[in-house]
């Protein structure tokens, strides 16, 4: 489990020439337990890239406390510990991939682990095979596509056996099918490992166990996605727009308020299941 204790933090002098004094982060108090597929939406300059720094404390709270697994990111004793446990994932696969190869890169972490070339090989496998680039392994990482960069910046990220993962905006410089394929390995890997993914794609929240929306520094929704949806929420106040299925449910349901009372759709297939049984 991850826990945000009041966490504040606003940015001071060496960070900024900004205004000083304006919290960036404001009084967080929040739980993400093991096996969760989180997804954290909000609209630009809302604080979710400072958010995702306090999860293996590349950013420290100003006030309050953050503990993984109980170890407080302010304690340097526990940082070591706390970078293998929470891996981070960042929008630019460009600045997040250093070797000449593949397989290489992400071999990169755990030889600085100092493991047996044996559990190398092992780790790097199991990785490139969890985010489906086993085919890709002898390839030059400059001639991928930029899914597939994301994918070895993942996979870099997993051969270090984290137990959570941290995506910030990693599916924000990929084209429509880039982020389809990314999203598909997500699903994937929430079965072995708990995943926090920040996006201002709202559709990407849609298959996720828990949605939450920051605003200001502040968490302002902190629901399922199904509930959420449902709710008829006012989205557009946040920055962020309804994807296209609950879009079109709630334009039926103005015209027919009995309709998806059972399940309110969020896919296709259940708009579809839905409209079959009128
Ligand atoms: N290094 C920094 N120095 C000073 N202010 C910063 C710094 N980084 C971010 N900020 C400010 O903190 C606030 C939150 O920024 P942050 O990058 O966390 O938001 P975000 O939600 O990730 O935005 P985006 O959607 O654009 O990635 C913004 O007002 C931003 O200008
Ligand atoms: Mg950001």
């Amino acid at each position: 489990m991850i826990e945000f204790k009041r966490v504040s933090f606003w940015y001071t002098e060496e960070d900024t020439l900004l205004e000083k004094g304006s919290e960036v982060l404001q009084n967080l108090n929040l739980i993400f337990p093991k096996g969760e597929f989180v997804v954290i939406l909000g609209r630009n300059g809302s604080g979710k890239s400072t958010l995702a720094k306090h999860f293996n404390g590349l950013l420290l709270p100003k006030r309050g406390e953050v503990l993984v697994e109980g170890m407080s990111t302010q304690d340097e004793n526990h940082l070591w510990d706390i970078r293998q446990k929470v891996g981070l994932v960042f929008q630019n696969p460009d600045n997040q991939i250093i070797a000449t190869t593949v397989e290489e890169d992400v071999a990169f972490g755990p030889e600085n682990l100092g493991l047996p070339p044996a559990e190398i090989r092992q780790r790097v496998d199991q990785a490139l095979e969890m985010v489906d680039m086993m085919d890709y392994k002898g390839k030059e990482p400059h001639l991928l596509s930029g899914g597939q960069k994301q994918r070895v910046a993942i996979a870099g990220v997993l051969a270090m056996s984290p137990e959570y993962l941290v995506l910030d905006e990693a599916t924000s410089m990929l084209d429509p099918e880039g982020r389809e394929e990314l999203m598909g390995v997500l699903l994937k890997l929430k079965e072995v490992v708990t995943i926090v993914h920040i996006t201002h794609h709202v559709e990407e929240s849609i298959l996720a166990d828990r949605l939450m929306i920051m605003d200001g520094g502040e968490i302002v929704i902190d629901s399922s996605p199904r509930e959420f949806f449902a709710s008829s929420p006012e989205i557009e106040k946040w920055g962020l727009e309804l994807p296209q299925i609950p879009e079109i449910a709630w334009r039926l349901k103005k015209k027919k308020p009995e309709l998806f009372k059972d399940r309110f759709p969020l896919q296709i297939e259940e708009l579809v299941e839905a409209l079959c049984l009128l």
